[in-house]
């Protein structure tokens, strides 16, 4: 990959706490105007991997730069040049929308001429002209993280870093969000954002996949799903009765997922297999209520994938 137009550099970038290896020698390089998307369950190291990045966190090992600037030793220049909204952005709730913003305008030490300009830019950039007397407090999940974004945004970065910016968000308020993102990204502005929603993860340029600290994949959305091979039947049995292992063995079945009540069987070739699926599910007193058949998506992609990494592990 060219340097040149890398905006952030891991080189084995690490981080641990006592033995908890939290950030595994990552190796990635983000270009400029890229949406990356930094995707992965719980505890897989998305927050410690972004504070690295923020330079408000040291590593214990490896190193990253990021708009040319190394995160040991130039921790001060990249905050002049990035935006982090953090997992738990603060706003303060007693001001208003337009006082926040101004806040913020003040600790990056906007002049007043560019907070003119900038500040009805941001309010209508992210929908939130009509509400600039309400306090912040007051305002919904979805226009409080609106709100955040535009105080990120506020000394025009040229990266930035949002950590979970749609978690516990209604779906309406989520789409709406990523269109801003759409927006931003039309700019040039450089975003990492790490999500654990994988629709969303479908809308970046690029997507990381983090595994207990380790990218464990990464790659265009597109090309992460192409990695399950076949197609995808889902299908919902009136029961759940153990019979994974039995549909696994059948020829042309590469893997059962269970989600939720529902079995996802990668098949070779839907039409040809579906007949030993139903006898195998039969003879397991099962019968199926629904089905259909789809390509894999994301979030088979990923499970897919945890699941190889954990059998390699087991293996080692
Ligand atoms: N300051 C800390 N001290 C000790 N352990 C931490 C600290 N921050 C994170 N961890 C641990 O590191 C792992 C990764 O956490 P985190 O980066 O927050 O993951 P994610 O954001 O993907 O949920 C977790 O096991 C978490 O408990
Ligand atoms: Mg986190």
């Amino acid at each position: 990959m060219n340097a040149e137009s890398s905006v952030i550099e891991m080189r084995q970038l690490t981080r641990s706490f006592g033995d908890l290896v939290a950030v595994d020698h990552l190796d990635l390089a983000i270009e400029r105007g890229e949406i990356f998307g930094l995707v992965g369950p719980d505890g897989a190291g998305k927050t410690t991997t972004l504070r690295l990045l923020a330079g408000i966190m040291q590593p214990t090992a490896g190193s990253a730069s990021v708009v040319g600037h190394d995160v040991r030793e130039q921790a001060e220049a990249i905050k002049h040049h990035i935006g982090y909204m953090a997992q738990q952005f603060s706003l303060y709730e007693d001001l208003t929308i337009l006082e926040n913003l101004r806040f913020f305008a003040d600790i990056y030490q906007v002049s007043a001429a560019e907070r003119r300009e900038r500040i009805p830019r941001l309010l209508q950039f992210s929908r939130l002209e009509r509400f600039t007397a309400r306090r912040a407090g007051r305002l919904s999940g979805g226009m409080q993280k609106k709100l955040a974004l535009a105080c990120t945004l506020i000394h025009q970065p040229q990266v930035i870093y949002l950590d979970e910016p749609t978690t516990g968000v209604d779906p309406v308020s989520r789409r709406e969000f990523w269109d801003i993102l759409g927006d931003l990204h039309l700019e040039g502005i450089t975003i990492v954002v790490s999500t654990p929603y994988m629709d969303e993860a479908e809308r970046c340029s690029r997507v990381g996949l983090m595994f207990q600290g380790r990218l464990i994949a990464c790659d265009a959305p597109a090309a992460i799903q192409n990695r399950i091979e076949g197609e995808m039947l889902e299908i919902r049995p009136d029961r759940l009765n153990g019979s994974a292992p039995a549909l696994e063995s059948l020829p042309g079945i590469h893997e059962v997922q269970t989600y939720g009540d529902m079995l996802h069987i990668f098949v070779d070739d839907a039409e040809q297999r579906i007949d030993a699926v139903r006898h195998t599910l039969a003879d397991h007193g099962q019968q199926i209520l629904w089905m259909r058949v789809t390509p894999p998506r994301m979030e088979e992609a990923f499970i897919h994938l945890v699941r190889k990494q954990a059998a390699l592990k087991a293996r080692a």
